[in-house]
């Protein structure tokens, strides 16, 4: 069942990982897709092997207008745009707050929250523009629930994306516009490998190797994968989901379901020892 058929997305940080899983998957769902991303090599060759389905725009979404001209791109080549998906992102500055200058959490907000509120205003604006409604996705992270993951930075940038959904949303009451987040737990892509400096021709070997480590510490016992995350962004980009705005879904294998078991390791270990008395 082609669950986008007639529907035309853009998606941001299509180059690589989540953001390429879903360009495969809305094509192979009947959508036309403008894959927007500075990467113009990786970019321009999956648009080539997507086929008349895809269009690269060479996009650095901290510019606010190529944002726009990606969208512009969409409704020129595809006739119009109905699902704006803004899921580039990147840890940028990983200072602990006391370390952290002005510059840096600068420059984080610019690709993991500015990049996102321009995404939002000129989808938007089309939206209304073309007088039929889409939905908006933003990819956020469990980072925004809980520390530790990547920085503060990237938290708070992350953090901030639920309340640019939750207000789109409210401002776009009764008009049919939605805007919701996807969170992903660790998900085994490009981000991992770049972060330590791995090659692209070790990246699966060593994303792999990165899974068996983790996958255990999330309920459903591997640690996530692109698709993982495309699948969540099919069903919020399709009417599917219609009746469902302003809400943040956490995909991360129910890893913020569940408190880290060494918290109740310990309780449970003093408890134990405790009731044994001295
Ligand atoms: N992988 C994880 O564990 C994880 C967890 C939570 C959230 N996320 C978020 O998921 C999103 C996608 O990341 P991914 O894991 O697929 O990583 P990835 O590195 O595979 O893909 C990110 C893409 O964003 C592009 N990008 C970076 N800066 C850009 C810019 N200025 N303009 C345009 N494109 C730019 C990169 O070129 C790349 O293609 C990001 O927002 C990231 O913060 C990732």
């Amino acid at each position: 069942m082609n669950l986008l058929d007639g529907k035309v997305a853009v998606i941001t940080g299509a180059a690589s990982g989540m953001g390429l899983a879903t360009a495969e998957t809305f094509v192979e769902h009947g959508a036309k897709v403008v894959l927007a991303d500075i990467q113009e090599e990786r970019g321009s060759a999956a648009a080539a092997r997507l086929g008349d389905s895809a269009l690269f725009v060479r996009t650095d979404v901290t510019v606010a207008a190529q944002v726009e001209s990606a969208i512009g791109a969409a409704v020129d080549t595809f006739g119009r745009l109905d699902v704006m998906f803004s899921n580039a992102g990147a840890a940028v500055d990983l200072s602990p707050i006391d370390d952290l200058s002005p510059e840096g959490l600068d420059r984080t907000l610019a690709l993991n929250l500015h990049a996102h509120v321009a995404a939002h205003k000129y989808a938007t604006r089309q939206f209304r523009a073309q007088g039929v409604p889409g939905s908006i996705i933003t990819t956020g992270s469990v980072a925004a629930l809980q520390a530790g993951w990547n920085g503060g930075a990237y938290s708070m940038a992350k953090a901030a994306v639920l309340a640019l959904v939750r207000q789109t949303a409210t401002e776009n009451r009764g008009t049919g516009i939605r805007s919701n987040a996807i969170l992903p737990g660790a998900v085994l892509t490009s981000i991992i490998t770049d972060m330590f400096g791995v090659s692209r021709e070790r990246e699966e070997e060593f994303l792999t190797g990165i899974g068996d480590r983790i996958g255990g510490e999330t309920l459903i016992g591997r640690a996530g994968r692109a698709r993982d995350i495309a699948g969540a962004a099919l069903f919020l980009a399709s009417d599917l989901s219609a009746w469902i705005t302003g809400v943040a879904l956490p995909v991360d294998g129910g890893a913020t379901a569940v408190t880290k078991d060494a918290t109740v390791s310990i309780v449970t270990e003093f408890a134990t020892d405790f009731n044994a008395g001295p």
